[in-house]
């Protein structure tokens, strides 16, 4: 059995990019013939199916609520790629965060095990679930534009992770740059706050230039890489998806086969 790379997609402030870039990296594995499995998990507030123009009827929250197995909720997308969505407007578990851990665990786990990637598509914010799914993840990847706003919230979200759960180890996703170059200094200044104030420096994953052809693949309910391959974010998206490839072998070692999402451990007191 192979194992299993789970990836949290995280940001703090809403809308920069989250769920198209899980859904494009998501889409590159899958054209690299590898299986993947993307999670819907802004519970209550479902967008991977709006951005791939389909509708169902079963969504995560029935997983979680016991009456659905996993095989069924999801949806075969692409050959190699898996949706499971979310719910839009209805969500009863709240945010109950031990509850949501053992569902997670026992329902999700031994499904997921079965591909080679997990990405979890986090709603905005730093609340419980987005911690809970950050910390049983095997790799977290914070997206940040460099509006300082977008900066300061995913620097917030490292802290509170830092804090509640004891992670230290981010890789940093600038979308929406105007240039290589404005994404690197975005990038640096996060990392020197992260350095000077957390006492951790987050690793840059990519950067992904602004585009107007992906605002056009939302609109047509595609994928970017499979509505415009060539556009340069669908090509900055590419890279990082070889790049997480890559990082899928060097941590094959701390991967235990059978389990994609690990048990996380709250730090006491918090
Ligand atoms: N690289 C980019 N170039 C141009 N526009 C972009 C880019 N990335 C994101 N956008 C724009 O931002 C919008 C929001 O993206 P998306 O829905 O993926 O964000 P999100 O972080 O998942 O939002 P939420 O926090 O609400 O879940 C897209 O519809 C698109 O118009
Ligand atoms: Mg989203």
């Amino acid at each position: 059995m192979n194992s299993t790379l789970s990836v949290a997609v995280i940001s703090g402030k809403g809308g920069v990019g989250k769920s198209n870039i899980a859904l494009n990296l998501a889409y590159a594995l899958n054209t690299m013939q590898h299986k993947v499995l993307l999670l819907d998990c802004d519970l209550g507030l479902a967008s991977l199916d709006v951005l791939l123009g389909i509708s169902t009827e079963e969504t995560v929250e029935n997983l979680l609520e016991g009456d659905v197995p996993a095989s069924r909720v999801a949806l075969q997308i692409d050959t190699h790629l898996s949706l499971i969505p979310a719910a839009s407007g209805s969500y009863s578990l709240g945010d109950s965060e031990p509850a949501l851990q053992s569902l997670f665990l026992e329902r999700l786990n031994p499904f997921a095990a079965e591909f080679k990637y997990l990405f979890m598509d986090a709603g905005a914010g730093i609340g419980g679930s987005v911690q809970l799914f950050s910390a049983m993840a095997a790799l977290r990847v914070v997206v940040v534009t460099p509006e300082p706003t977008s900066l300061t919230d995913g620097y917030a979200v490292m802290k509170v992770l830092a804090s509640s759960y004891g992670i230290r180890d981010f890789f940093v996703l600038i979308n929406q740059a105007d240039s290589v170059k404005e994404g690197e200094s975005a990038y640096l200044r996060l990392a020197a706050s992260c350095e000077k104030f957390l006492s951790f420096r987050p690793l840059q994953l990519g950067i992904v230039r602004s585009d107007e052809q992906l605002t056009e693949a939302v609109r047509q309910q595609k994928p970017l890489l499979r509505y415009a391959p060539d556009a340069p974010a669908a090509k900055d998206l590419a890279a990082i998806a070889a790049r997480i490839h890559k990082l899928h072998g060097e941590m094959a070692r701390r991967l235990t086969p059978g389990i994609a999402l690990r048990k996380p451990e709250r730090r006491m007191g918090v």
